[in-house]
């Protein structure tokens, strides 16, 4: 059967690349594009979008029996550090949100794609090789509502056998969409400021190891948990997902390698505390054992594609 997909929260950093990947791979007019806000210019006029509120269910139902939905990639939701400046929009919005896209994934019979997140572990995790199963005790309202979302994930599934799927993502960073409201957001930001200013402020101190991965492997996992057969998925929870560990201290030695004039200077400020309650690496032997998970790029590599198109992109 022909897939036919619904992206909600196509314009955010995530959802961009994914509509763009999505495209390619089932055809642009299967892939309806959706947000509240206005269309991302970097796949305006690639495929079908839509305004849509994510909290909208009758709005949403009626889409999906229109156009005769089969999948849904359901990214609308605030971070960490947004989260924490309107935790009550937080709670609302990722669960509300969650909650209604998987009673409409069982009455229509949908295949569900929610992204979790390293947000989901707390000071009270092991730090170093954070396992699949371990201590959660997450200390934002988005860690809450990330593990949350989780066992609501997993008790559809259980209850219902809804088939929704799930990763926990590390910070993700790429040349062509943003991020926003995230503490893992330095990880961005830099690349830019080293381009345009030679210099760049980190609001994290200079040793907080966190995991981080290139925006490229973080589309590929996706896309291949998606077609991974049922049988193959044996966690319900997220999947943790790995790729790249480094501190602003080591990224800003890599950039210097191309910008040598590149000065780092260090302000904490309140994200250093969340940042601190995160992993510093994950393990997700898991994954690589379930599915085949397994990274393309490390800290060399996607210092020199960021540069590179960054580069490009902003001399235009
Ligand atoms: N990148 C997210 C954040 O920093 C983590 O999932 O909030």
């Amino acid at each position: 059967m022909q897939e036919k997909i619904l992206v909600i929260g196509a314009c955010g950093q995530i959802g961009t690349e994914l509509t763009l990947a999505l495209r390619q791979k089932y055809g642009n007019e299967n892939v309806i594009a959706s947000d509240i806000k206005e269309e991302s210019p970097l796949f305006a006029g690639t495929g079908p979008f839509i305004k849509l509120d994510a909290m909208d269910a009758a709005a949403i139902r009626a889409l999906v029996k229109r156009e005769k939905i089969t999948t849904i990639y359901l990214l609308a939701a605030l971070l960490s550090v947004t989260g924490e400046t309107n935790p009550a929009l937080c709670w609302g919005l990722n669960m509300g949100a969650l909650r209604q896209i998987l009673d409409l994934g069982m009455a229509e019979k949908l295949k569900i794609f929610w992204p979790s997140s390293i947000a989901v572990f707390g000071a009270t995790t092991p730090r170093e090789n954070t396992p699949q199963k371990t201590i959660m005790e997450p200390t934002t309202m988005y860690g809450v509502t990330k593990y949350s979302g989780e066992l609501l994930c997993q008790y559809y599934h259980k209850k219902f056998g809804l088939d929704v799927r799930s990763v926990r993502y590390p910070g993700l960073i790429s040349w062509k969409s943003e991020p926003c409201g995230g503490t893992t957001d330095y990880a961005v930001e830099i690349f830019y400021e080293a381009i345009k200013m030679g210099k760049y402020t980190c609001f994290l101190s200079e040793n907080t190891y966190l995991p981080m991965m290139y925006m490229d492997d973080a589309i590929r996992a996706t896309l291949e948990l998606m077609d991974v057969p049922l049988e193959k998925i044996k966690s319900r929870m997220s999947y943790n997902l790995s790729a790249i560990s480094f501190s602003p201290k080591e990224i800003a030695e890599e950039i210097k390698k191309y910008i040598p004039n590149f000065k780092m200077s260090y302000a904490p400020d309140q994200r250093q505390a969340i940042a601190d309650s995160w992993p510093a690496s994950i393990d997700d032997s898991t994954a690589r054992a379930d599915w085949g998970w397994k990274h393309e790029y490390d800290l060399p590599k996607m210092v020199k594609v960021m540069l590179e198109n960054l580069t490009e992109k902003l001399s235009k």
